[in-house]
């Protein structure tokens, strides 16, 4: 059976769907000894290569809770030699890559698979996977200003969905909030707060969908169990295969 050749490579756990339109895009994918395009269809069968590597036999799934620290790219390589997460996961030696991102300025809760299918999933807007935050703003933040927040606001990209807004305390000048947001756009949360007239200091993933960091010290990782796992397929709207 002929399928999207992205689908091939992601399920390869070679690279997210998005990440593999992009190799095929820049011309590092090869069917049959043939420079691939986007669009393409192609059989398993057939002798896929992304930068000369066959596909070979997809990879065992593995699934990983990271503790992330400020610091380090969400991303699987940097051209510029910057710390990636994956530098956190030295023993880990599938093609694994993050669920999402977080910026490196931000710390806390990060999945690392190679299951792209469970990844684009987790990630798709229709399943509105609930991501909470605490964040530590500088100054007095007013409870008509977090309930801006609350209601919706309008970023440069768009208005974002409401948002659960949770005062937690303040101290020395700052004061913390804790955000849950379903959505996933690029620095949403500090854009949220810039948009209250907030100054972000500090920014940390404390829960992704029914995750939490416990057990779990800065810097380190532990696998998800199979239950985890169900759960979250279950949470995508996937069925394990
Ligand atoms: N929102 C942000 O602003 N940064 C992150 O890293 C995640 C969500």
């Amino acid at each position: 059976m002929a399928e999207r050749l992205q689908k091939i490579i992601a399920q390869a756990g070679v690279a997210s769907r998005r990440a593999a339109e992009g190799l095929i895009r820049a011309g590092r994918v090869m069917v049959d000894g043939q420079v691939a395009v986007l669009g393409q269809q192609a059989e398993r069968t057939q002798d896929i290569r992304v930068d000369g590597q066959p596909l070979g036999r997809a990879e065992q799934h593995v699934y990983f809770l990271l503790h992330k620290p400020v610091g380090y790219l969400s991303t699987a390589k940097d051209d510029r030699g910057r710390r990636t997460v994956l530098d956190l996961l030295p023993t880990v030696h599938e093609r694994v890559y993050p669920v999402g991102r977080l910026d490196g300025d931000t710390s806390g809760l990060l999945l690392i698979t190679n299951d792209g299918t469970l990844m684009n999933g987790l990630l798709h807007p229709h399943y509105e996977v609930q991501k909470t935050y605490v964040a530590q703003v500088t100054g007095q933040v007013t409870a008509a200003k977090l309930q801006k927040m609350a209601t919706g606001l309008t970023l440069d990209d768009g208005p974002t969905a409401p948002a659960k807004v949770r005062l937690l305390g303040q101290a020395g000048g700052t004061t913390q909030v804790e955000v849950t947001i379903h959505e996933g756009r690029n620095r949403q949360v500090r854009r949220m707060f810039a948009a209250i007239g907030c100054d972000v200091r500090s920014l940390r993933r404390v829960r992704f969908a029914f995750l939490t960091l416990r057990g779990v010290p800065l810097g380190k990782y532990r696998p998800l169990s199979k239950q985890e796992v169900q759960r979250l397929y279950a949470l995508a709207g996937l069925k394990q295969s």
